[in-house]
């Protein structure tokens, strides 16, 4: 050890590595040309549709795909699987309180679930619900439960090319605005994603939560977050914001979350394990509700729709992901494969984000006209040439306004990388790289792609296109 360090000082070098050692592996192999052809037609140019067979490299999300560590596994079979009052449950419920601070916990089958109980819980028909930039199924169920979502995050966000450090942050002035023309009574709540996924995985600092809340009281508007990537955007606040680099990530989690009423999670991102998600409130006529609402919906009030096992590995995935070496070296590896494309110039979202790279598709295509999908183009051409598998995160994923019924235009047309935690290896991200600098080299030749089927919901899970080449 003390060798090593005296090596890497002699050649000015310090490297990061993960604090964890690989004890399983799960084979994996690319298919030859033809097959990769055959699995995209057959999957309908969609990624979602592709079997995961045919994928060499998945990073189609961070999503339920993390590795969980072996004690996490240990834990699968200390599982209390009564259908009442799971000692797992209570496990859950005092981590949940101990480092997000809440009063109340209602555990859900994931996430959606969750923004399910609160959106129906929290808005009445006709309300609107302001937040930093939309996530597919958090707007949504905002939508289904009779509410407006309406975007107040700063202009930055949407403009792939600024380098603000806190694209995730609320603009006040359009929030205040928003209150003003729309009354206070109309606003269900302001809904606070941090780090915000569809903007590129950017933060929101800790100085905006803070302004957000004082502005909530002045009008006395509530605050609910989605914590799904809480804990990555607090390494961010480490890493960016005076005062708190020396702060634990556990720490900041708990001050940022003091800020709000309340929050939900997917577990199956920063938590670390493969299912689960949860919401908590302070306020305890609101969680009676959420309580009855989720016998309904998920199962019974302690455990949500998940097994007793799968909430001891959850409870632990908390502890471990603000875990500071473990938070590094998964942000460092975001970044590692970031700055190779950067050094080739190859066009992303900046600053790099926390749980993925986001490829500008209008950047590979700046003459594809954007009802041929330059996105979603992109993502097929990549998994063609060498099964490495990202998401479209455009048009498709935006999909059509409910009053006009038009597809909706988003600034943003991007590719998705998104990175499962503690999954692949740098070599995985070095052949990642190499993939999209074939493509980018081969940009002049894509023609784009129609869509010959769509759904009603979610279209961009299961649309269907054709090669307009
Ligand atoms: N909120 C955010 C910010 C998310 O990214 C997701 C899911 C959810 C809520 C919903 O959680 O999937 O457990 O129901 N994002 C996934 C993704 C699907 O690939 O980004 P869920």
């Amino acid at each position: 050890m003390s060798n090593m360090k005296t090596t890497g000082q002699q050649h000015g070098r310090r490297s990061w590595a993960e604090p964890w050692k690989i004890k399983m592996v799960e084979p994996i192999d690319m298919l030859d040309d033809e097959g990769r052809r055959g699995a995209m037609e057959e999957a309908g140019y969609n990624t979602f549709l592709l079997r995961s067979d045919a994928v060499y490299i998945d990073l189609l999300t961070d999503s339920g795909t993390n590795a969980m560590s072996d004690r996490q596994w240990a834990a699968l079979m200390m599982g209390d699987e009564a259908y009442a009052g799971s000692r797992n449950y209570y496990r859950l419920e005092e981590t949940v309180q101990k480092f997000y601070g809440y009063r109340y916990l209602v555990p859900t089958h994931q996430g959606r679930g969750a923004e399910h109980l609160i959106s129906q819980a929290a808005i009445k028909e006709g309300q609107v619900v302001p937040g930093n930039m939309y996530f597919t199924t958090t707007r949504l169920h905002q939508e289904l439960a009779g509410g407006t979502f309406i975007d107040v995050i700063i202009d930055e966000a949407h403009d792939p090319k600024s380098e603000h450090p806190f694209k995730g942050n609320i603009d006040l002035a359009k929030l205040e605005r928003v209150i003003e023309e729309r009354g206070a009574g109309n606003i269900a709540y302001v809904s606070l994603a941090g780090t915000v996924n569809m903007a590129g995985g950017q933060p929101v600092s800790m100085e905006n939560v803070k302004a957000v809340r004082e502005l909530c009281n002045r009008h006395g508007v509530k605050l609910y977050l989605d914590a799904t990537r809480l804990a990555e955007n607090a390494y961010f606040i480490k890493e960016r914001e005076p005062g708190w680099r020396d702060r634990p990530i556990a720490e900041i989690v708990r001050a940022f979350c003091d800020y709000s009423d309340g929050a939900w999670k997917s577990s199956k991102k920063d938590g670390l394990v493969n299912i689960g998600g949860w919401l908590c409130v302070n306020d305890f006529e609101l969680f009676e509700e959420l309580r009855n609402m989720v016998v309904v919906y998920e199962g019974l009030h302690t455990y949500g729709g998940i097994a007793g096992r799968d909430m001891e590995a959850m409870a632990i995935g908390i502890e471990e992901c603000m875990n500071d070496d473990y938070m590094h070296s998964r942000i460092g590896q975001v970044r590692y494969l970031a700055d190779m494309l950067l050094e080739w110039g190859i066009p992303i979202v900046r600053p790099t984000g926390g749980h993925a790279v986001f490829l500008d598709a209008l950047g590979f295509y700046p003459d594809m006209p954007r009802e041929c999908y330059p996105a979603q183009t992109l993502a097929a051409k990549l998994f063609l040439d060498s099964g490495v598998r990202g998401m479209e995160r455009g048009a498709v994923s935006a999909g059509r306004d409910p009053e006009t019924g038009l597809d909706r235009k988003p600034a943003l047309e991007l590719v998705r990388l998104t990175l499962p935690r503690r999954v692949y290896t740098q070599a995985h991200m070095d052949v990642t790289a190499e993939a999209i600098k074939a493509v980018w080299d081969k940009r002049g030749e894509a023609k784009g792609l129609k869509m010959v089927y769509e759904p009603r919901y979610l279209r961009f899970f299961q649309a269907r296109f054709e090669p307009l080449e």
